[in-house]
């Protein structure tokens, strides 16, 4: 395909045509002169659809491998892995002539009641943007295009198709779109899929400044934004602000209003032409990586090996959140008793438009089967109601008569967590917290296995003597939860995301979820930036994640203990298997800035890594390197990254709570800031400037009201005692008067005109 003449070839009218798709998953095609694309879901497996078409996962789809959701395959902290599974899914892809998969969805959990939120990867954007890439790396790396999705500020399901989501600059730089930036910049996704919300009054697919001065603009994309499936608005507002196609197809109307605006001048040609380009140049990047289908080896071939990464993704993520006595893993022989609808009917993903229709799926029941180990097992509860079921309770109970350890599998049933609408509340239906407390009665260890996409509060946690989290582990999930079980693999997975104790401890709970306007009022403070500066206990922190070893931390070592902001630095430690069976630790390293001038959270994540499978007593190197963004702020005042002069202390650790070796580094800033006085300046802020200082005081003959310390003590009436206290509280209070309040207390002395001439004299 030459675009170029292509470009020149086409009508107005077929060049309109190509910002809309011609299907639900197709883009347009132009007879004899450009072929269609398809694109489909996505994120965590293909969801083909071959007959009828939506976007809420109910039609059918094409048998595919459904890999553990983002949730959970974030909690591997491994971007290798899902480097690796996002070339399977690339393969999938070209197994079905699919040339986009819509996927990754790295909105961040700014509330745990998402129903969304089994599909997002965490509440960190360092985390979820690196995780990202490795997804959308692996699916490039077969030909196949990945959608980064949804752009942006997309952080709950109520009323998601008009929400206004009112952040300011700060937040949306450091927390919301940072998580989106890092995977864009360096992974190059085909396409970014806009929310369909709307960010500070405007909807995302028509916003200037998100498309076009940061994603176009900043971070250089020149890839196709499309809109998530109905959310594109104004045709020419779109167009305008750097948006490219519309989905689904076909929408006539929206094709004509720009060949109007066009044609009228409304909209410019070269915008139009901008946009064709960027669809067409996915287009032709799509055919030209088009494999025929006979080329990617056989599907049962395929599926067997996908399986089986699948089964070790869903190891690898695994959160072993208690283990009383070391009772896991459990002894071959030991009877069991398996309790829980979630053995037999396995949660293994979440609902709406990721819904995979899994190549196969073992239940629990039947993974243990397979394994050799005899069970006695009871539904326990029911779960389309929450209703406490007595015959179902007596079940579990007889059940259970002869067992030395009880399974329980508890879990979020679809009804109250999927796309589309929000969870309530965050605890676990009142029927299975009903049963573990009945169960608990017996007396026998409890082992609760959790099967679902986000945090529950777990004040039953006490009950269990055993708790390990699955999440929504995809397909091979049973399978791998009884390796867990029986120590054939390791838990090495870490949350993702905080766990608090409760909802209302949550920084967004007094207004989550919104109807039309959702105010960010909490900041950057998302996640544990939250807990950790309200010093507010949490049930598990964020990282957090036990092992059947130990991990021994030493050996730290920092390059040098001076560096600028344009320099790297490296640091490096080690880290030793102090237990007595091989595993994997997941090594973590938080920046904290030690006096920062602004508010900003206590640490922040800046780097991980996992180490390699360690047998006992094996030591690996853990390497870092932080550069000027690790330590930097964005500072709306010069609406850029800002790094501050001052000294950082580098925090690694086990977990955000569990910080085992640190350094400090002190980091010159080269950046300046160039203040811009005006009359609504602090005298404090200019007192702290030489050349502002200098000039207050030369113009002011150091005559003004309410500056000069001395003078306020003697009139302040406070015993000589107190004086220098005195002293300060004047000066304080001094140091918030702005400038140009002064002309009201200088007696005459300080005009307007003489304020304005000095305030020419400062900005200069
Ligand atoms: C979802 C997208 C999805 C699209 C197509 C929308 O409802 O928000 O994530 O890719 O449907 O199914």
């Amino acid at each position: 395909m030459d675009i170029e003449a292509i470009i020149s070839d086409l009508t107005l009218e077929e060049k309109a045509s190509l910002t809309t798709g011609s299907a639900f998953w197709y883009t347009q095609p132009i007879e004899g002169k450009v072929p269609a694309i398809m694109m489909t879901d996505g994120p965590h497996g293909l969801r083909k659809q071959e007959g009828e078409a939506d976007m809420l996962g109910i039609n059918v789809s094409v048998p595919a491998t459904c890999f553990p959701s983002g949730a959970t395959v974030c909690n591997s902290w491994d971007t290798d892995l899902i480097f690796r599974i996002g070339e399977a899914l690339g393969e999938e892809c070209q197994n079905h002539d699919v040339q986009v998969l819509l996927g990754p969805g790295v909105n961040m959990k700014r509330s745990p009641l998402c129903g969304r939120n089994f599909e997002y990867f965490s509440e960190d954007p360092y985390l979820s943007s690196h995780m990202a890439a490795g997804h959308i790396n692996g699916v490039q790396s077969k030909g196949v295009g990945a959608c980064i999705k949804h752009f942006a500020v997309n952080n709950q399901e109520t009323c998601r198709y008009s929400l206004n989501a009112i952040a300011d600059e700060r937040t949306l730089r450091e927390i919301y779109l940072a998580s989106f930036e890092e995977a864009i910049r360096t992974a190059r996704p085909w396409m970014v899929m806009t929310a369909y919300n709307k960010v500070n009054g405007d909807y995302c697919s028509e916003h200037p400044h998100l498309l076009e001065d940061i994603l176009r603009k900043e971070w250089g994309y020149d890839g196709v934004v499309v809109s998530d499936w109905g959310a594109a608005n104004d045709p020419v507002r779109g167009v305008e602000a750097g948006f490219d196609l519309r989905m689904p197809g076909p929408v006539p109307c929206a094709d004509e209003a720009i060949v109007e605006a066009v044609q009228n001048g409304a909209l410019s040609q070269e915008k139009l032409d901008a946009c064709v380009r960027r669809v067409l140049t996915l287009v032709k990047k799509g055919i030209e990586h088009r494999r025929s289908p006979e080329a990617v080896h056989s599907s049962g071939e395929m599926f067997a090996e996908h399986h089986a990464l699948a089964l070790k993704a869903a190891a690898e993520s695994a959160v072993l959140l208690k283990n009383t006595d070391n009772i896991l893993p459990l002894q071959n022989g030991q009877r069991l008793a398996v309790i829980g609808g979630f053995a037999k009917n396995t949660r293994y993903q979440g609902g709406g438009s990721s819904n995979v229709n899994a190549t196969k799926s073992l239940n629990l029941l039947e993974a243990l089967a397979e394994a050799g180990v005899n069970d006695t097992f009871a539904r326990g509860f029911r779960n389309k109601v929450d209703v406490v079921d007595e015959d179902y309770v007596q079940e579990a109970l007889d059940a259970c008569c002869d067992a030395e350890v009880i399974l329980l599998n508890l879990g979020l049933p679809f009804r109250v967590e999927s796309e589309g609408f929000d969870r309530k509340d965050m605890t676990l239906p009142h029927n299975q917290i009903d049963l573990l407390n009945r169960l608990s009665t017996l007396g026998k260890p409890i082992i609760v296995l959790l099967s679902l996409g986000a945090p529950v509060e777990a004040p039953w946690a006490d009950k269990a003597a055993a708790i390990l989290a699955m999440y929504t582990g995809g397909q091979a999930v049973a399978e791998a939860t009884v390796r867990l079980l029986y120590g054939e693999a390791n838990p090495c997975g870490k949350l993702a995301e905080t766990w608090p104790c409760k909802l209302e401890d949550n920084p967004s709970a007094l207004n989550y979820p919104q109807k039309d306007t959702a105010v960010y009022e909490e900041g950057v403070y998302i996640g544990y930036r939250y807990y950790e500066k309200k010093k507010l206990p949490v049930q598990y922190p964020f990282g957090y994640g036990l092992s059947y070893t130990n991990f021994r931390y030493d050996g730290l070592q920092l390059e040098r203990a001076e560096v600028t902001d344009r320099e790297t630095v490296s640091l490096s430690l080690n880290v030793t298997n102090a237990g007595a069976v091989a595993g994997r630790e997941i090594v973590q390293l938080y920046v904290r800035p030690v006096s920062p001038s602004v508010s900003r959270p206590v640490k922040e994540l800046k780097g991980f890594r996992k180490t390699r499978l360690l047998q006992p007593g094996e030591t690996e190197t853990v390497r870092f390197a932080l550069d000027g963004r690790s330590f930097a702020y964005y500072n709306t005042s010069i609406s850029d990254w800002f790094v501050e002069s001052g000294r950082y202390d580098l925090l690694v650790g086990a977990s955000s709570a569990d910080i085992r070796q640190s350094a400090t580094l002190f980091v010159t800033g080269t950046k300046q800031i160039k203040p811009v006085y005006t009359a609504e300046s602090r005298i404090g802020d200019l007192l702290a400037d030489p050349k502002a200082a200098q000039l207050i005081g030369m113009i002011a003959g150091g005559q003004m009201g309410g500056m000069d310390n001395s003078q306020a003590t003697q009139n302040s009436g406070f015993p000589d005692e107190d004086a220098e206290d005195a002293a300060m509280d004047s000066g304080a209070l001094g140091q918030d008067m702005p400038l140009g309040k002064l002309v009201n207390f200088s007696g005459g002395r300080l005009s307007f005109d003489k304020l304005n001439m000095l305030l020419g004299m400062l900005n200069q």
